[in-house]
């Protein structure tokens, strides 16, 4: 029996979520296909996995070129089956520096949108059923003050998501979407913090894997930020505004 999916995609896999991601599947005999900016972090992947099943590009989301690179990639595996959108880009932010903002504008929304749309046309052009996740974050679920452009940014992912799943019944689409929303995750993301509740990068990746096994809608990681997710949909608008002092850096 053909397995699902075959061949994966991971856009932002030199470290972190991404590239625990796409070690997983490349232990389970998938072709993987890896980018990131940083080319010593391809290359360290790379001598940890010298099999052919491997292929990594050099790849700027932000950067012109970033749709061709896809291209590149996908041909070269023979297909695509899973895309996974793990870049990323945030930071506390409760003085709005504008960079800060206007990069997390590049790289959740601006770059995650051609990505996203590339891989619907590509499947829907093959009426092949395809595979399109992205990590967004417990940070996306309600607006967060403390970290506004990443947390608008993150709730737009998931909500294009959603938008995309009811084209797809339209269309007879046969492209499945996760919208995967972690919380804390012992990465490079949060280094130098100490958030509550942080998670393992290998707990959290078998969380992650595990929804998309089971083609899930929208994955949060794991159960005890599912609780908290809850909670912060509980909360009434006026009360969750209010909540923004306990976010305030010392
Ligand atoms: N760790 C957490 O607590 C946490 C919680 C919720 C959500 N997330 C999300 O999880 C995702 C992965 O983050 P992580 O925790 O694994 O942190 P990470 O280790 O810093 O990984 C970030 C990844 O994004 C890639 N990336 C960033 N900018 C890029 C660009 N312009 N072009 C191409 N790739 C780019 C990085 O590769 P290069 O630098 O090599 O380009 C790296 O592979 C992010 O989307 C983040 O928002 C993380």
């Amino acid at each position: 029996m053909k397995k699902f999916p075959n061949r994966v995609l991971v856009v932002g896999g030199t470290s972190g979520i991404g590239r625990q991601l796409a070690q997983t599947y490349l232990n389970r005999g998938c072709t993987v296909a890896v980018t990131g900016r940083r080319q010593s972090l391809l290359d360290e992947l790379r001598d940890a996995n010298p099999s052919s099943q491997l292929l990594t590009l050099a790849s700027d989301v932000t950067a012109p070129q970033f749709l061709t690179d896809l291209e590149v990639l996908v041909e070269r595996m023979g297909g695509l089956d899973l895309c996974i959108y793990a870049a990323g880009f945030g930071h506390n932010n409760p003085g709005l520096d504008l960079e800060t903002e206007v990069n997390a504008l590049r790289v959740n929304a601006d770059a995650f949108l051609p990505c996203v749309i590339w891989c619907t046309r590509y499947w829907d052009e093959r009426q092949q059923a395809g595979h399109f996740a992205t990590i967004s974050s417990v940070a996306g679920i309600r607006a967060l003050g403390v970290a506004p452009a990443y947390s608008a940014t993150k709730n737009f992912q998931a909500f294009y998501l959603k938008a995309l799943r009811q084209l797809g019944v339209t269309n007879r689409s046969k492209v499945r979407y996760t919208s995967i929303h972690p919380g804390f995750v012992d990465t490079d993301f949060i280094k130098g913090h100490h958030y509550p509740m942080t998670l393992t990068l290998e707990g959290a990746v078998r969380c992650m894997v595990r929804g998309l096994d089971r083609r899930r809608n929208v994955v949060v990681v794991d159960g005890r930020w599912r609780m908290v997710t809850w909670l912060m949909h509980a909360f009434p608008a006026s009360l969750w505004t209010r909540l923004g002092i306990f976010f305030r850096e010392s």
